[in-house]
């Protein structure tokens, strides 16, 4: 309707479309939703679009509100924040695209604060019609697309394959990651990365907090050299012990900083923590900052950041980020561009990277609306478990990443416990940002920076060895997944009711969720002796135990602190990998095949580099796994010449 607004998140995507991609999809010959049902008006506010909604119609998405589910009922306000647990819908990732039980999604190409009114608005004239009613305020006009199913998963699917599909990620990028405490020196984290190895602690991606710079909050971006002395000679001895180095920033520049004068021009005019907000839309803006993160990271060999802060903190005390009313040479509005800020910086600084012809894996804690083509996990400082487990069940409701990372806790089980999340999540991290040792060895924040160790050290770090195991042995499977996504638009881990949307009992089950195409995890919370676990219509086997469940019904499940509620989808393979430290350049996974219930359907496992976006230029193998009777079968094909996977043996549960 009217005049959308120059600035919109599409006028900054990221990719193309990808309509190879949209033509593989189903043929749909009418729109879900007909023209004549929609009204829009237009007032000195903004737009008011009104969209239909069926009767028993149930609504899901918005970005990442951990604190919401269905939607209906709510006022979802879809503003950036870094309370993603208030029941306001403010969170990380305020992406307003939404998909209904009725199989289609709509998306409102906006970086406006809007609010959307699912089921909850009526009008006199007609009282009992249901609606939503979306509030855009500003714009004079707004483009709103509507994407067809015809089930509510493909909905998504087409909107992340309009986004250009989902991100691959490096191999290593799958394995477990650790950040370690904010003031470390080097020394410090070589030791404790030596630890890790001489420990048998699986471990990719080690991370280094602000403390790598002469000052923060805001940033120099000047290395520490009393912690810091030979920052090539640091990130190249992490390299040989394999680690992948993920170094932390924010975008707000201090004065201190050699770049300070030069991004003087192109920074909003309101400071954050008396540093220049830079202004990445600007070409001006972004050769400026990402000059200096080349120069100083990526040109030793960084492989990847944690870009914080780029959010806000609009309702709650210390309101640190810039004013919804700045003024950015680009023309963006503060409004706008605390929309697009997150978007905005993962794009300008994954650009050194792809121009080295490698990928990443990142952390941000902003998003925003077609982001699925961004290799970027949300992360947050709220601490909730379930929050964080309804997070990950969320992710699948668009183009999003989420990482419950695992801090501190209280008690051995909860610890365990957030890790058996955790290790189902696209990004598996540890974050002791805070703490000095990790928390296997020491729960408690204060007596790890005292260096006390733990008296049930020992059985826990052997419990959180055995969990990171368990993730490494399911790289491959994961990788797959990822695949997936990228061709096909299909999150890697989805809420239930994206993939049984028959089975009307998954439409609110927001604490259990599918880990690739099938497995269904439903961690536990510490202080549960047992939960109830929601078995969809099917039959699906214990991961644990291989016992045979019929589904269609709840189950009241109890496990030792070892294991967790983790199921199988009968017909399903799952390639298991022998569990390595670390993927390296050379890493073959052997694997053995799980094969499960009668009919077992084919797997296809993605064999490349692993690391170089050479895999869409057709260095890519596919091995089909099948099963054909009394064995399994592999097919291998593909100009991928170098060697990832060797298949070992194949394992049969029925
Ligand atoms: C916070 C961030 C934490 C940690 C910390 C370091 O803003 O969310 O994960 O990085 O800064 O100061």
């Amino acid at each position: 309707m009217g005049t959308p607004e120059k600035f919109t998140p599409l006028a900054f995507r990221s990719a193309a479309p990808d309509r190879g991609g949209l033509n593989r999809m189903p043929k749909v010959s009418a729109s879900p939703i007909l023209p004549d049902s929609v009204s829009a008006h237009r007032s000195d506010r903004g737009c008011e679009i009104v969209l239909p909604l069926g009767k028993d119609d149930k609504i899901y998405g918005l970005g990442l509100n951990t604190a919401n589910f269905e939607l209906s009922g709510h006022r979802a306000w879809v503003v950036p924040s870094d309370h993603p647990e208030d029941d306001t819908n403010e969170s990380h990732a305020p992406d307003p695209f939404y998909v209904s039980s009725a199989g289609y999604g709509v998306y409102v190409d906006t970086a406006r604060y809007a609010t959307f009114s699912v089921g909850i608005a009526s009008t006199k004239d007609e009282p009992a019609k249901r609606t939503v009613v979306i509030d855009v305020p500003t714009a004079k006009g707004v483009d709103v697309y509507v994407f067809a199913g015809p089930s509510t998963l493909e909905a998504v699917q087409r909107y992340n394959l309009f986004a250009g599909g989902g991100s691959v990620p490096p191999l290593w990028g799958l394995g477990m990651a650790f950040r370690g405490k904010g003031d470390s020196s080097a020394e410090d984290v070589r030791k404790l990365a030596k630890s890790f190895r001489a420990d048998d602690i699986p471990c990719d991606i080690f991370g280094i907090e602000p403390g790598w710079q002469t000052q923060t909050y805001s940033s120099s971006f000047v290395w520490n050299k009393p912690r810091f002395p030979d920052p090539d000679r640091f990130i190249g001895q992490m390299h040989d012990l394999g680690y992948r180095m993920s170094f932390w920033e924010h975008p707000f520049t201090h004065p201190s900083s050699p770049i300070h004068e030069a991004l003087k021009p192109f920074a909003g005019n309101y400071l954050v923590w008396n540093g220049l907000v830079p202004d990445f839309a600007t070409k001006g803006g972004r050769d400026v900052f990402v000059g200096r993160q080349k120069e100083v990271l990526f040109s030793k060999g960084v492989d990847s950041l944690k870009i914080d802060e780029v959010d806000s903190q609009p309702f709650h005390h210390d309101r640190w980020s810039f004013p919804d009313t700045s003024v950015f040479p680009s023309g963006l509005d503060g409004e706008q561009m605390h929309s697009m800020f997150g978007i905005l910086a993962q794009q300008a600084l994954l650009q050194p990277l792809t121009d080295k012809n490698l990928r990443t894996w990142g952390l941000v804690r902003n998003s925003h609306a077609l982001s699925a083509p961004l290799p970027y996990t949300l992360y947050t400082d709220s601490y909730d478990h379930k929050c964080y487990i309804r997070g990950l069940a969320k992710t699948g409701f668009g183009g999003h990443m989420w990482t419950p990372e695992v801090r501190d806790a209280s008690s051995v089980e909860d610890l365990i416990r957030r890790i058996q999340t955790v290790i189902f999540s696209q990004y598996a991290m540890v974050d002791c940002w805070y703490m000095k040792m990790p928390p296997w060895l020491q729960i408690d924040a204060d007596k790890s920076n005292a260096g006390v160790v733990m008296p049930e050290a020992p059985e826990t770090t052997r419990l959180v060895r055995d969990l990171f195991r368990l993730r490494m042995s399911l790289v491959p499977y994961l990788y797959s997944a990822f695949n997936e996504y990228h061709r096909d638009g299909k999150p890697p881990v989805r809420a239930l009711i994206l993939d049984f949307p028959a089975d009307p009992e998954t439409a609110h089950v927001d604490d259990q969720f599918m880990f690739g195409p099938s497995l269904m995890v439903a961690p536990m919370i510490a202080g549960q002796a047992q939960r109830s676990v929601y078995l969809p219509k099917g039959v699906w086997f214990d991961y644990f135990t291989g016992e045979r469940l019929e589904g269609g019904r709840k189950i009241e499940v109890s496990k030792p602190l070892a294991q967790l509620p983790l199921y199988v989808k009968a017909d399903a393979m799952i390639p298991l990998a022998e569990p390595v430290g670390h993927v390296g350049k050379d890493t073959t996974f052997r694997i053995r095949v799980k094969v499960y219930g009668d009919h077992p359907a084919p797997f296809t496992l993605f064999e490349d580099d692993g690391e170089t976006n050479d895999y869409a230029k057709g260095a890519q193998n596919r091995i089909e796994l099948s099963w054909g009777g009394s064995s399994g079968v592999v097919k291998r094909s593909g100009e991928f010449s170098g060697r990832r996977y060797e298949i070992v043996g194949w394992d049969r549960l029925r």
